[in-house]
């Protein structure tokens, strides 16, 4: 098939599986299918939302069917509020109605919420039956298709069920993007800048031009350029996730997968305090950068010019919609969230330069440091 390819090598699989970045191959989809899951698959059901199929299930649907592939499909209601295990349970009933067994597979087609619950109920249906993923989102395009977390929501917290599940294969075509609305750019392009924060300069620095040059809303997503990005945005992400799978809860070193929750641990809290309502996730990631830098500043590990360098990118992404006007104490609150995810203790994670992060223990930082970094940013 056209296109880029990254090869991602999973130390707990005997082979790994490919990511496709292209624009324009969806048409093939059912190849691409074909060729990630053999011969022996009969059945792929696709899973999606109204909106996302309005748009590509048709094209999907007839190229799956086009590779030989029995299909039919099932929606979820599109939104956050529905990656619940009731709809999870809806999809169990759909596949066994639809007789899937342990040969067959599920195409999620659509953003990071699609492809968490589908590739949950993969998980499950049967003990495990193989999923591919088509995201749909920027979002999902380098960050929630890749590494294998899949989950839903629960009364407890945000992804509190689920299971690592790795894709059997990932495709990428570029020009799904062109319907996507520009608060969703905006919100993966934050994304975007976590990953470079935390790689280093040149995936930094490429992702500050490209945005510096095409905004969400006036970026051109098929261009060579973007794809370029896209590629090294997935390639990063798959470094991390390829040598710490299952996020080792006793690694604390720069490449451990907790790394990735850079600016997480305050967005977290942003979504919180919104009841999930006023922030894209990548937005409040995006709010949450600029926190976690604030606080490196606090703690005289990161420069007042990286700090404004943070800022300046994030905010080249889009506007994030205002802090909330809700006290410092209620975020210190909502903070301790994160501490279900990780044991007793916030983990933050810092910065010591661009593509330096410390994953710092709640423990090991004085409580004005944090009080001080949430009044500046409410100021803000
Ligand atoms: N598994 C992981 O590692 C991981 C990582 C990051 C985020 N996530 C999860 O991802 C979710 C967020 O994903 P998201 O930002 O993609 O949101 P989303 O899936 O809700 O998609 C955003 C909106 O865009 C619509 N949409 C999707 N593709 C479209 C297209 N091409 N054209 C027009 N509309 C389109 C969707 O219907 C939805 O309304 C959260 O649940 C988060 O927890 C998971
Ligand atoms: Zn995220």
């Amino acid at each position: 098939m056209n296109g880029k390819q990254i090869s991602i090598g999973h130390r707990a699989r005997a082979a790994g599986y490919t990511v496709h970045v292209t624009s324009g191959q969806l048409n093939s989809a059912g190849k691409w299918a074909r060729e990630c899951l053999g011969t022996n698959a009969t059945k792929a059901i696709v899973v999606s939302n109204p909106t996302v199929f309005a748009h590509y299930g048709d094209r999907l649907v007839r190229s799956l069917k086009a590779a030989g592939f029995q299909t039919a499909s099932w929606l979820m209601n599109d939104g956050e509020r529905f990656k619940d295990l009731r709809s999870t349970e809806a999809a169990l009933k759909y596949f066994a109605s639809e007789g899937l067994t342990r040969d067959d597979a599920v195409v999620a087609l659509g953003g990071g919420v699609v492809g968490d619950l589908a590739g949950f109920a993969a998980a499950i249906h049967l003990r495990g039956i193989r999923f591919l993923q088509i995201p749909t989102t920027l979002l999902a395009m380098i960050d929630s298709s890749v590494g294998g977390k899949t989950g839903v929501n629960a009364a407890s917290g945000k992804n509190m069920i689920g299971a690592f599940h790795q894709p059997s294969g990932v495709l990428v075509d570029v020009e799904t993007l062109a319907t996507l609305p520009k608060r969703e750019m905006t919100s993966g392009f934050c994304e975007a800048v976590k990953h470079g924060a935390v790689a280093g300069r040149p995936l930094f620095d490429q992702t500050a031009e490209y945005l510096d040059r095409f905004p969400p809303g006036r970026s051109a997503p098929a261009s060579d350029e973007f794809i370029q990005l896209i590629i090294k945005q997935i390639a990063f992400k798959a470094s991390i996730v390829r040598q710490d799978e299952t996020e080792n809860t006793a690694r604390a070193d720069s490449r451990s997968r907790k790394v990735l929750n850079f600016g997480h641990t305050f967005g977290h809290a942003l979504e919180k305090v919104t009841n999930y309502r006023r922030f894209r996730h990548g937005e409040a990631v995006g709010q949450g950068i600029i926190f976690a830098a604030e606080l490196s500043k606090n703690l005289e590990i990161l420069g007042q010019n990286e700090v404004k360098l943070l800022n300046d990118v994030v905010h080249r992404a889009g506007r994030l919609p205002s802090i909330p006007d809700v006290g410092p104490r209620e975020f210190l609150e909502a903070l301790k969230f994160d501490k279900k995810l990780t044991g007793g203790h916030i983990q933050w994670v810092l910065l010591r330069g661009i593509g330096k992060p410390l994953i710092v223990s709640e423990t090991d930082i004085p409580r004005r440091a944090i009080t001080a970094a949430v009044k500046k940013i409410i100021k803000n």
